[in-house]
C-alpha cells in the first residue's frame, strides 16, 4: 500500500485517518446524546470524561490529517462535471472545518462552565476561557447546532459517495478504501446476437 497520496487514489496515511475519524465522530456524537439525558452517577461523570478525550483525540487527528493533506496533496478529480467537483471540494472544506469548530465549541464550553479537563486522565488540559454563564450558554448551543450540522453534510457526504460507486459506477468510493477492497463496476456492453 502506497502511504503518499497518487494522482488516481488517496494513499495509506489519508485513508486511516479518514476512517479513524468516522469511526471516532460516530462514538463521540453517539456517546454526546446519551451521556446528557443519564441520571447523575460515576458512570455519568466517566462517559462524559471519555466524550471529551475522544473529541480531543478528534481534534488532534483532525490537526495531523489537514498538515498531511496540504503535504501530500489530493488525486486528481474523477472524471465528471465541474460542478461536482467544486461541491464535493466545498463540502470537503466544510467538513474540515467542522472537525475543529465542534470540539473547540466543545472545550470552550467546558472553560466557560468551569470544569476541568483531561485527556484519558493522563494530562490536563488549560481552559480556553474564565468561567462566564453567557458564554456558557452560547458554546453549548454552537456545539450542539454545529454536530447536527456535521451530521447532515456527512450524510449528503455519505449519499454522494455511494450515489458514484453505485449508479456513476466510478472510482470515488473504491480509492478511498484500500486497493481490492472494491472493484468498480464497469458497466457491461449491450451484445446482440
Ligand atoms: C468532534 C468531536 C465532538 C462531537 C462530535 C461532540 C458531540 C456532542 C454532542 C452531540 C453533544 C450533545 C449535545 C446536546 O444534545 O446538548 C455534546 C455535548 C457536550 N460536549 Fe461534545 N462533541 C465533541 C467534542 C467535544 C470536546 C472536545 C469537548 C470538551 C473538551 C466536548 C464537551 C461536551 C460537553 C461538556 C457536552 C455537554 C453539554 C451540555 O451539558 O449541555 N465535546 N457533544
Ligand atoms: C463523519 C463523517 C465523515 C467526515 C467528517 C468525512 C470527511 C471527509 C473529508 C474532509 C474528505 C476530503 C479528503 C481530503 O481532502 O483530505 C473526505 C473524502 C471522502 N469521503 Fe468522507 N467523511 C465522512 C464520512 C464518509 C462516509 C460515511 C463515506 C462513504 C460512504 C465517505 C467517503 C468519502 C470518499 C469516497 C472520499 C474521497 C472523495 C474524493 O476522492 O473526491 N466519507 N471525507
Amino acid at each position: 500500500m502506497t502511504l503518499r497520496n497518487r494522482p488516481d487514489r488517496w494513499g495509506g496515511v489519508s485513508q486511516l485517518l479518514h476512517w479513524l475519524v468516522v469511526a471516532l465522530i460516530l462514538t463521540t456524537g453517539t456517546l454526546g446524546l446519551v451521556m446528557g439525558d443519564m441520571r447523575n452517577s460515576p458512570t455519568k461523570i466517566e462517559l462524559y470524561a471519555l466524550h471529551k478525550s475522544l473529541g480531543l483525540t478528534i481534534l488532534a487527528l483532525a490537526t495531523l490529517r489537514l498538515l498531511w493533506r496540504l503535504y501530500a496533496g489530493a488525486p486528481r478529480p474523477v472524471p465528471g462535471p465541474r460542478w461536482q467537483d467544486r461541491l464535493a471540494s466545498l463540502t470537503h472544506w466544510l467538513l474540515y472545518g467542522l472537525l475543529f469548530a465542534i470540539p473547540l465549541s466543545g472545550w470552550t464550553f467546558n472553560s466557560a462552565a468551569g470544569y476541568p479537563l483531561q485527556w484519558f486522565k493522563l494530562f490536563n488540559l488549560p481552559a480556553l476561557v474564565k468561567r462566564d454563564a453567557d458564554l456558557r450558554q452560547l458554546a453549548g448551543n454552537v456545539h450542539e447546532l454545529l454536530f447536527w450540522t456535521l451530521a447532515g453534510l456527512a450524510m449528503l457526504h455519505a449519499a454522494a459517495a455511494l450515489y458514484h460507486h453505485f449508479l456513476q459506477r466510478d472510482d470515488t468510493l473504491a480509492r478511498m478504501l484500500p486497493r481490492g477492497w472494491l472493484r468498480h463496476r464497469t458497466p457491461t456492453p449491450f451484445i446482440q446476437d
